[in-house]
């Protein structure tokens, strides 16, 4: 897809239409898996406090979330992404949109530090290792002792971070909110949560 046409598509607010900038195999996953547009454009509101707000997408895909809000909000977006071949196809699109305010990096969240980012966005990224028939594809283990080290490594980072730190989730039972956060507001369904360090 040209340039041009690639970026009509990847500002639409319809995921039928944002979608089919994915290859056909990653698109049949997106109603399950990706964040729509609407929902990643109303988190982006509310993480995005300042041009340049540093926020961190924890199991990124193939940059649904990242894209979505880059092309409509002043933020800066990270994802991170244990998927190589997730990777490969945000790595694609953000190179041929220029999209200057979208990354993504291959590699485990653990190793990631939380330092760098000011805000965190997470769809449910664990679900995976509980539930092995909803799986993405079968690249990963499926045990709950992932599960529960995954969501301890996040709850601990997040603790750590400065008091006023935003986290925006989607879906999930938010394991990985530690309890010196609070829940300061939701969309209507109350499948998108904010959440905001209070102490
Ligand atoms: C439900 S998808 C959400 C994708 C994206 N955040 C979005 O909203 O469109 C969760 C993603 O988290 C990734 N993931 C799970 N555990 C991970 C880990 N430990 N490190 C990096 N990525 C991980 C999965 O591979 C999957 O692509």
């Amino acid at each position: 897809m040209a340039p041009v046409a690639l970026l009509e598509h990847l500002r639409s607010e319809e995921d039928a239409r944002f979608d089919r900038v994915f290859p056909e195999s990653i698109r049949l996953l997106s109603r399950v898996f990706w964040t729509p547009v609407s929902v990643a454009r109303q988190a982006a509101g509310f993480l995005v406090t300042r041009p340049g707000t540093r926020v961190l997408d924890i199991g990124c895909g193939p940059g649904k979330f990242c894209i979505a809000a880059a092309v409509g909000s002043p933020g800066h977006f990270t994802g991170i992404e244990q998927r190589r071949r997730l990777c490969e196809v945000a790595w694609r699109i953000i190179r041929n949109a220029g999209i200057p305010n979208a990354e993504v990096f291959h590699g485990d969240m653990g190793g990631l530090r939380f330092d760098d980012f000011e805000a965190f966005y997470l769809f449910n990224p664990f679900a995976e290792y509980l539930e092995p028939e909803g799986r993405i594809d079968r690249n990963i283990g499926e045990s709950e002792g992932h599960y529960d080290e995954f969501v301890r490594t996040v709850a601990d980072r997040l603790s750590a971070r400065p008091t006023g730190t935003r986290v925006a989730t989607y879906c999930g039972i938010c394991e990985e909110i530690p309890p010196d956060y609070d829940c300061v507001g939701n969309s209507a369904d109350g499948k998108l949560r904010f959440w905001e360090k209070s102490r």
